[in-house]
């Protein structure tokens, strides 16, 4: 048998470099990284070698590497916060990892021991902890990655493999806190299709829609509003799943929606979230909160109705990000936001609920692990 994973062969090798945390109003998403990474190589013979934390800095690969040409690469995104006592608590590590994994199987890379994963960027965050910064939205954003690192230009499955994880202490993903953005609705490319891949946390899912993104920009939008196929279902939005609310006009009952997990949506940790919140804690009598297949063209007509109250893309990254407006067919459906403010009152709760976790204000099951 092939070695497990396991925290316990941890050897550490400590960066001379001490950096002094950055003031927070210098922090730019994913620009600065702290002063350890951890890696951990395996090969199909003997399994996972011991995983070291060692100083930040160039892996070195040969220009043959499988990655490098067949993309073998996933990733994830995971924050650690510090709480408002000062405990540092990863939310929902469990539910990253798990999709790591099933990642991992789909592009045949190997899978691991979740929990050891856990417990080793636990350690990697020990080694770091004075650039955990703190502060509403702020946050220690974790990027486990796990890459083919076999030699060679034959297109088979890799037997050898490295996971290694870097952090970065990060602020709100907008300068200005949360600000609604516009969107443009895109049937000219596709993101993700039936039997693909677009349920994976893969690195090939995101370069081929850089481009779509500029042509969205060159028209005035800041994302793409992916929609899928001749029903033009409402998939995600830019790099995130996406929610809507609808009123109905003559029942008054309202509806939070977001797409069914059918193999083409990002299985998101915080739209998991946001459907268990949403689920606990809005009354039934007032909201419906359904997973279902929905269109643009049922968003247009219900917004010419007066029945769009709101809509919201959510994400690790941004967590919560207003919608403001979105381009269809030369036209822009306009999403209501509350007068003076950048989302409407749902939008607005949610964001709250989930930050009041987040920095341990509440407690939410097992969503924070210290
Ligand atoms: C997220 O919204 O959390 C993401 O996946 C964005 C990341 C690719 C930067």
């Amino acid at each position: 048998a092939t070695a497990p994973l396991d925290s316990s062969k941890l050897e550490i090798c400590r960066n001379q470099k001490k950096s002094q945390p950055r003031p927070n109003n210098e922090l730019v998403f994913g620009r600065t990284f702290t002063d350890h990474m951890l890696t951990v190589e395996w090969t199909a013979e003997k399994g996972w070698a011991a995983p070291q934390i060692k100083p930040y800095g160039p892996l070195s690969i040969d220009p043959s590497c499988c990655v490098l040409h067949y993309a073998f690469e996933l990733f994830e995104g995971l924050k650690a916060y510090r709480t408002d006592e000062g405990k540092i608590t990863l939310f929902r590590p469990d539910k990253n990892m798990e999709r790591m994994n099933k990642s991992a199987a789909r592009i045949c890379l190997p899978t691991f021991e979740t929990d050891e994963l856990i417990k080793l960027i636990g350690k990697l965050i020990e080694e770091d902890k004075h650039l955990v910064p703190q502060g509403k939205g702020y946050s220690l954003y974790i990027r486990p990655t796990m890459i083919g690192t076999s030699n060679g230009l034959g297109v088979g499955h890799p037997d050898k493999a490295m996971i290694f994880v870097i952090t970065s202490p990060v602020g709100p993903y907008y300068k200005t806190g949360f600000k609604a953005v516009r969107l443009l609705a895109t049937d000219f490319a596709t993101r993700a299709w039936p039997g693909g891949v677009g349920d994976k946390k893969l690195g090939a899912n995101y370069a081929p829609c850089i481009l779509p993104q500029l042509q969205a920009a060159e028209k005035g939008y800041q994302q793409n509003l992916w929609v899928f196929g001749p029903e033009k279902y409402i998939t995600e939005v830019g790099t995130m799943n996406v929610f809507f609310a609808f009123k109905d006009s003559k029942t008054g009952k309202k509806e939070l929606v977001t797409a069914p997990l059918d193999g083409t949506i990002l299985e998101g940790v915080t739209r998991d979230s946001i459907l268990a919140l949403t689920r606990e804690k809005l009354d039934p009598k007032e909201w419906e909160v359904n997973e279902r297949y929905y269109s643009i063209n049922e968003v247009a007509e219900r917004a010419k109705k007066g029945e769009l109250i709101e809509a919201f893309g959510a994400g690790t990254a941004a967590v919560v990000s207003p919608i403001k407006a979105i381009g269809w067919q030369g036209k822009d459906i306009e999403v209501p936001l509350l007068p003076g403010e950048q989302s409407g009152a749902l939008t607005k709760d949610i964001a709250s609920w989930i930050a009041d976790i987040q920095y341990g204000r509440e407690k939410h099951g097992n969503w924070s692990r210290v």
